[in-house]
């Protein structure tokens, strides 16, 4: 059975019900994360993009760490906006590396292995298309280099806390002692703002959960009516999990691929996890997986952090 079904029959068969947000990014999902990145609510994006412009000189010469020679691996690295400046930087500063991005998508790789070289001469791009760890250890195939591991957007956030550190405890077991990465993580801040942020006034959040019942639908023969669930974001400051449910509006029943699932009126589907931290948070979980804080770089509100972690 494919596993996205599979996943979607056992989740909703769980109590609490809950769907898994790695679901949201089908192409509408894809658009509609687009149209939060750019809604004025929506702020990590923004605050790592600031990190990315204006720290730029600094962060190649935390990265360059002294390496003669280094592959910047890029977890997820999507259109490579961001890491575009710090390509172009380490390049200017004639550093000799490989970039090496990792996405599940092999349309977005071929795009850059295609792309990067022409706006960024001379640069070497390896591309890797495939699931995080396999490509890691390919990579390590590939080249026994340093590596330098960029894991952007605070898409560690869409991680439970305990799952987020055996992530880099899994991180750490595929490098070497001295291999850099960097993490960007949202931070604890007004929990108005972390709020607001997951609950847009244009409803692009809303539309963005609510998508996954769509593609449920339509990829697998599902017949939930949309407008029967409600958005529900919470935010909770005391342990920074910003948490979002959809809510049943009546007593129903969904079926799923010839499977029933009773919702009660009122009841809840468990959506999105996007924990957000303290610095102090942070420097804990590179400790107890295997690192040392090197370096923090923020965004002048403060709001966000890409931290620097060496493997020791
Ligand atoms: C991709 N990820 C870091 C986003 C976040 O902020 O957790 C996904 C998202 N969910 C709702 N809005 C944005």
């Amino acid at each position: 059975m494919d596993q996205f079904l599979k996943e979607v029959l056992h989740d909703l068969s769980e109590t609490p019900k809950r769907l898994n947000s790695k679901y949201f990014y089908d192409e509408k999902g894809d658009k509609l994360f687009q149209e939060i990145m750019n809604c004025p609510e929506y702020y990590p994006t923004d605050c790592e993009m600031e990190i990315f412009r204006e720290r730029t000189g600094d962060l190649a010469v935390t990265l360059k760490n002294g390496f003669n020679t280094f592959d910047l691996v890029e977890l997820g690295a999507g259109d490579a906006t961001k890491s575009s400046y710090l390509l172009k930087e380490l390049m200017d500063m004639q550093v000799d590396f490989t970039y090496m991005p990792i996405d599940i998508s092999s349309g977005m790789v071929d795009y850059l292995e295609q792309e990067l070289p022409r706006k960024i001469d001379g640069l070497k791009v390896q591309g890797l298309n495939g699931e995080y760890f396999e490509m890691l250890e390919k990579a390590n195939e590939i080249s026994g280099r340093k590596k330098v591991v960029l894991m952007l957007g605070g898409n560690i956030g869409n991680e439970t806390p305990e799952n987020a550190l055996a992530f880099c405890r899994n991180i750490r077991s595929v490098l070497q002692e001295g291999d850099l990465v960097l993490v960007g993580f949202d931070l604890k801040k007004n929990p108005g703002i972390v709020l607001s942020a997951y609950n847009d006034a244009a409803g692009f959040t809303r539309d963005f959960n609510l998508n996954l019942l769509q593609r449920i639908n339509t990829e697998l023969g599902g017949n939930f009516d949309r407008t029967q669930f409600e958005h529900y974001p919470t935010y909770d400051p005391a342990s920074g999990a910003c948490k979002s449910y959809l809510i049943s509006k009546k007593d129903q029943v969904v079926t799923i691929s010839g499977q029933q699932f009773h919702f009660q009126e009122s009841e809840f589907i468990y959506m999105e996890i996007s924990q957000k931290y303290s610095v102090e948070e942070t420097e804990q979980m590179a400790g107890i997986s295997g690192f040392k804080t090197v370096n923090h770089f923020f965004d002048h509100k403060k709001w966000f952090v890409d931290t620097v972690w060496q493997c020791i």
